[in-house]
């Protein structure tokens, strides 16, 4: 099977995957990209947030299958070459990280909000990150957000 992650088409073995293992499998187990984490395997925290083709997607519940002939993103390719994504650099700014364990999910889908939405709200962010953090770093992560929005598109909304 074939998959474009990060840009890159990537070989996997016949005899390493299943059209039904999760995404998140395959990246970390086969792939080596353990930026993307596991943390409770049924859609419920976001720790393991990627993009599928622009949108924001939860690997542990995505079969390979669904993601044949789609682009996925993934933590390790968010910045650009020799620097940082304007989110990684609000992350830092702000200390969003506590253990850290969530946080490229939380990154992945501030990035994907940002995508769609240049300029979020409170209401905007709080609709679109409802991954979990056992760090409670959700309001470190807003400011963030709105941090790397203004220096994206300009001013809070
Ligand atoms: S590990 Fe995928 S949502 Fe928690
Ligand atoms: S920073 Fe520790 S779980 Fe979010």
């Amino acid at each position: 099977m074939q998959l474009t992650i990060n840009g890159t088409r990537r070989d996997l073995p016949d005899d390493a995957v299943d059209p039904d293992m999760p995404l998140l499998w395959a990246l970390r187990d086969v792939l080596n990209l353990t930026g993307t984490k596991f943390g409770c395997g049924v859609s419920a925290c976001g720790a393991c947030t990627v993009h599928v083709d622009g949108q924001a997607r939860r690997s542990c519940v995505t079969p390979l299958s669904a993601v044949a002939g789609k682009s996925v993103r993934t933590i390790e390719g968010l910045a650009p070459a020799g620097g940082l994504h304007a989110l990684q650099k609000a992350w830092l700014a702000h200390q969003a990280p506590q253990c850290g364990y969530c946080q490229s999910g939380m990154l992945m889908a501030a990035a994907a909000l940002l995508e769609h939405t240049p300029k979020p709200t409170d209401a905007d962010i709080d609709a679109a990150i409802t991954n979990l953090c056992r760090c409670g770093s959700y309001p470190r992560v807003r400011a963030a957000i709105h941090a790397a929005a203004a220096e994206l598109h300009g001013s809070k909304p």
